[in-house]
């Protein structure tokens, strides 16, 4: 299958048959709630603005309604507003939103080119939107020149500690630079970076197709394409060659059993670390590195006391520890600080790993 016809994650269009029941600013809000709470899908009409009322509204009726304190209560709360939200539609006419004083979002050209009337849920929309705002205007990472670009469904890093740590280790790295692979590339960043110190090659990996489709079309007529090779799927997919450096920036906090917790950018699972280091040994060239970007944030969030990298070292017998590099993490605001206490010990690691 080539690149461009993996089928990528989107909205699905909400195709009705029957018109539905219309929100604008001159409906009953009290009485809107309670068809949203009856199950009934409603549209919203004439300004972009009265989805925005509609979803201010039903989180005051919900915070009225429901407690949100504990963490069980907040997952409770977001779970029932997912629901109703979802039931609120917005029309779209030629990959157009039909309200007034809509945003302009490039995604639905993009995305629904044969598709030229359907509906979307209005939370829906909002992430087509914010996603296409960052898509559009680009995000700027300190240690790369150009501005990335991230697909929308795509994880984008906005703390740039860890970057930091690994630009540091690129500048002192002295081995070989033919070819690196970087596992789970994302929206690129690591790969840039090992492009910006001198490597010729880099594999990339993800099993997140839009991550793949998205830098594939980004990197189209660049430079970059030559240098950068993708393929979609579990960890090293079709690169069996050995290489002189492996990197990966896994996610950081473990799937736990009684929370849904789907998203492969920033959850593992307990099959992920064992499979990485049974396939890394592999493909790593005898003077070979395995740099691992991570953080302490499952331990200070007391998620889990188990360090996957730490256990490789001590029970897998294939690798041996060159050097671990840690940087306390910098607070984004004060707000933050208080909020949640245990930013102030968080710490990104980066572990050079090399063949026993
Ligand atoms: C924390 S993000 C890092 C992305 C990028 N390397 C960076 O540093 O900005 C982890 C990435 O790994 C991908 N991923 C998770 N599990 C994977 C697996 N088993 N094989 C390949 N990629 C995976 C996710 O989809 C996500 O893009």
């Amino acid at each position: 299958m080539m690149i461009t016809d993996i089928p990528i994650n989107k909205p699905e269009p909400f195709l009705h048959k029957q018109p539905l029941v219309q929100f604008n600013q001159s409906t009953n809000i009290n009485r809107t709630i309670k068809a949203l709470e009856a199950g009934k899908p409603l549209i919203i009409t004439e300004l972009y603005n009265n989805g925005l009322l509609l979803l201010n509204e039903l989180h005051k009726h919900l915070k009225r309604k429901l407690p949100n304190t504990s963490f069980q209560e907040q997952r409770e709360y977001r779970s029932v507003y997912r629901n109703l939200s979802n039931l609120i539609y917005i029309e779209i006419i030629d990959h157009k939103l039909t309200v007034k004083k809509s945003p302009c979002i490039g995604w639905l050209n993009k995305f629904y080119p044969e598709t030229s009337n359907f509906l979307l849920s209005f939370p829906q929309v909002q992430g087509l939107n914010s996603s296409w705002q960052w898509y559009k205007n680009g995000i700027s990472i300190p240690v790369l020149r150009n501005k990335i670009h991230p697909y929308y469904g795509t994880y984008f890093p906005t703390r740039f500690d860890h970057l930091i740590l690994f630009d540091n280790w690129l500048k002192r790295y002295e081995g070989l630079k033919k070819s690196a692979i970087d596992v789970g590339i994302g929206s690129g960043v690591l790969s840039f970076q090992m492009v910006k110190y001198g490597f010729q090659k880099v594999f990339g990996t993800d099993t997140n197709p839009n991550a793949i489709v998205g830098l594939t079309a980004f990197m189209e007529d660049t430079k970059l394409s030559r240098k950068i090779e993708l393929d979609f799927g579990n960890l090293f997919c079709k690169w069996e060659k050995q290489t002189e450096l492996i990197v990966f920036n896994p996610p950081w906090l473990p799937i736990s059993r009684n929370l849904d917790r789907n998203d492969e950018a920033f959850y593992y699972n307990e099959n992920l670390f064992p499979e990485f280091f049974e396939e890394a040994k592999k493909r790593l060239l005898p003077q070979g590195k395995l740099v691992i970007l991570f953080s302490n944030l499952a331990q200070i969030t007391k998620e889990t006391e188990n360090h996957p990298i730490e256990k490789e070292l001590l029970e897998g017998g294939r690798f041996q520890l060159e050097k671990c590099f840690k940087k306390t993490v910098k607070i984004a605001s004060k707000k933050t600080k208080r909020d949640q206490n245990w930013r102030s010990f968080e710490e990104v690691e980066l572990w050079v790993l090399i063949n026993k």
